[in-house]
């Protein structure tokens, strides 16, 4: 099992809250929200800089800034949830969407809309985002459809998931890095996470 799990007090006690069936929507989205923001700053932590000149009230002198292009890949619709966090720490990034739904009775991923920016086919780093990895289905056709495009350097960042989930995704793409915050012990019947948070999009959306 080849994973990144972000286990900063924070985030811990923030996915407590998210997990707690007694949060809200609009504190379910506050509290992802915040959540993905302290994420992207451990994703990036390491992303490529470059020198400059520039002049303080002091002296010229070099400093670094960033040198690398980023593109986020939400998975609609949960995804989108992470999106407003990552943008609060890398603001020019890019958005690409990927609408894929979950069959209930296959669990097989069913796509509706890909979408992306063009920067993601030069040198840049490309970020799957979507709060659950369950059976790995949605992760799995996202991953393909990048790599069809030619989209290189993937990272897929998740809150929730299962070690079935990343063994079957490190298996396929040995070269995508996987974040999360939680490996959780398996799937139920209806391949939900257990104990997981129940259905990310509807908790986001109100939707049940
Ligand atoms: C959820 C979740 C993932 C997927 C994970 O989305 O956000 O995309 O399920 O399950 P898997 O690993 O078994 O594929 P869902 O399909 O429920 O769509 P939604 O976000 O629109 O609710
Ligand atoms: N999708 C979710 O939103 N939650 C799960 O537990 C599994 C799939």
């Amino acid at each position: 099992m080849k994973i990144k799990i972000i286990n900063h007090s924070l985030i811990q006690h923030k996915l407590t809250l998210l997990r707690n069936k007694n949060t809200n929507a609009k504190d379910f989205r506050e509290y992802l929200n915040e959540i993905s923001r302290l994420l992207a700053f451990e994703v990036l932590r390491d992303i490529k800089l470059k020198q400059i000149e520039i002049e303080t009230p002091i002296q010229k002198t070099k400093a670094k800034v960033l040198n690398e292009k980023i593109n986020l890949f939400p998975i609609l619709r949960a995804g989108q949830g992470m999106v407003e966090g990552f943008l609060g720490v890398v603001p020019n990034a890019k958005i690409g969407h990927i609408g894929l739904y979950r069959d209930e009775k296959t669990f097989k991923a069913k796509k509706y809309l890909f979408k992306f920016p063009k920067d993601a086919k030069e040198e840049s780093l490309n970020i799957i985002l979507d709060p659950m990895i369950a059976t790995g289905g949605s992760a799995i056709e996202a991953i393909k459809f990048l790599k069809k495009e030619n989209i290189k350097n993937i990272k897929f960042v998740s809150i929730v998931t299962v070690e079935e989930a990343i063994n079957k995704i490190n298996q396929k793409f040995p070269d995508v890095e996987l974040i999360t915050c939680a490996v959780d012990q398996k799937l139920n019947q209806k391949g939900y996470i257990i104990p997981g948070l129940g259905d990310a999009g509807d908790r986001i959306y109100g939707t049940k």
